[in-house]
């Protein structure tokens, strides 16, 4: 909007807040002016004025590894579905994975995938995968946030090396689901050591999906590559023990770890460098089919599980998880913080506010959640740019209110 409507643009002041200021929660009122934060200070003015009750306003969580299923699958979810989870969850924004029916890699289905996303309440980043090779500097250019989730068990090493020399050419980055087959059965481990090995001379940006092992964590940090890795709620969770009462519910890539790992961690959660849910929506026919598909919803009960769990994590920690540090390792700029100049994303929660997480609170389509019976913390108010598009489990924004963040490669 040019400068000539600035006395058009809205702006609310946020009284009545607390925010996170590195580990401390302070009392603070929040300028937002238009889709942006304007000022925070102890004391703010506008004309317009939205009391927080003493509530924690958070940044938007960011969540870098979602499939919105759209276009031949929307029977088990699509972009306004999956969007209106995430803010129920206080995610705005995602980044959508490419292994949709049809999948995204070259032009035309990147504009298909594009024209169905435009339903999304919130901003999103679409990914791109890496099956026709010579098409990945143009993906790039054309505005993709990363490549992949790149499956290692479908792909050659020699593609996967091809890949990244691209990749690491034109500056992007490349997200990995580093299982190896090794004897038939998957192993993350190495998997994530192949990948450290094909990258070792190349030095591309690598991503590790959904890291599900201690071992796999402590392998990472022996390399000095510039690596990072997200863990999902469902291996913090979530263990084998689990799979007994979920039966095919319980099915997902990589499968639920022991015990012993899901302690593994938490104790080096400080190693980890982002959570994402992997939301991998599937209609509950589709998961009593005698071979259940992989995956599990999650977008919605991302922020709302780690919050159940904050006396251990400590607020500021969980906001670089699940903000900031997604945010920054995406080059999504604007996102992620509670600060001037930032999106006005912004997530309001009652650390007191515990519920019992049950289906009926389910905004996504597939009507079931391996979480339920959990404790969580749900928001009760969700802000992108500016706008309140869920507020006490009404979604209050149309259609379309997100917008797509380009990657780096896309000049404007
Ligand atoms: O369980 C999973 N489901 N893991 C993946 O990596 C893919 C996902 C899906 O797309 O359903």
């Amino acid at each position: 909007m040019s400068s000539s409507h600035d006395a058009d643009i809205k702006e609310t002041a946020i009284r009545n807040a607390k925010i996170v200021v590195g580990s401390q929660l302070v009392e603070a009122e929040i300028l937002v002016r238009g889709h942006k934060i304007a000022r925070v200070a102890k004391q703010v003015n506008a004309e317009r004025t939205l009391d927080a009750e003493g509530q924690i306003v958070l940044p938007g969580a960011v969540d870098v590894h979602v499939h919105f299923r759209d276009l031949a699958e929307s029977y088990k979810e699509d972009w306004y579905t999956g969007s209106c989870a995430a803010v129920a969850g206080g995610v705005t924004t995602v980044i959508d994975q490419p292994n949709t029916k049809p999948p995204v890699l070259d032009k035309k289905s990147l504009a298909d995938k594009q024209a169905v996303a435009r339903k999304s309440i919130v901003d999103y980043g679409i990914n791109a995968a890496i099956d026709k090779l010579d098409k990945l500097e143009l993906l790039w250019n054309l505005g993709v946030t990363a490549f992949g989730e790149i499956f290692l068990q479908q792909t050659s090493h020699v593609d996967l090396l091809q890949a990244l020399q691209t990749i690491k050419r034109i500056g992007a980055i490349a997200c990995v689901h580093a299982e190896q087959n090794i004897d038939g059965v998957p192993n993350e481990v190495q998997g994530v050591r192949a990948v450290l090995n094909i990258n070792q001379a190349i030095g591309a940006k690598v991503h590790i999906s959904h890291l599900s092992t201690a071992a796999g964590l402590y392998l990472l940090g022996l390399y000095a590559q510039d690596i990072t890795c997200e863990v999902t709620p469902h291996h913090l969770f979530l263990s084998e023990g689990d799979r007994a009462r979920l039966g095919p519910f319980a099915v997902m890539d990589p499968p639920l770890r022991s015990q012993k790992d899901v302690r593994g961690l938490w104790t080096n959660l400080n190693y980890v460098d982002m959570v994402a849910s992997d939301h991998a929506p599937h209609s509950i026919a589709d998961k009593k089919k005698p071979s259940p598909p992989p995956g599990v919803p999650g977008v919605q009960t991302l922020l709302p599980l780690l919050l159940s769990r904050v006396d251990r994590i400590g607020l500021g920690r969980l906001i670089e998880l699940a903000c900031f540090r997604p945010a920054a390792r995406f080059n999504l700029e604007g996102k992620g913080a509670v600060a001037e100049g930032f999106d006005a994303d912004l997530t309001f929660v009652n650390l007191k506010d515990r519920k019992i997480i049950t289906p009926s609170i389910l905004q996504g389509k597939s009507g079931w959640t391996p979480f339920e019976g959990l404790e969580a913390i749900f928001p009760s108010l969700t802000m992108v740019r500016g706008k309140i598009v869920y507020r006490d489990g009404l979604i209050m924004a149309k259609e379309g209110w997100g917008t797509q963040l380009f990657g780096s490669g896309k000049a404007d």
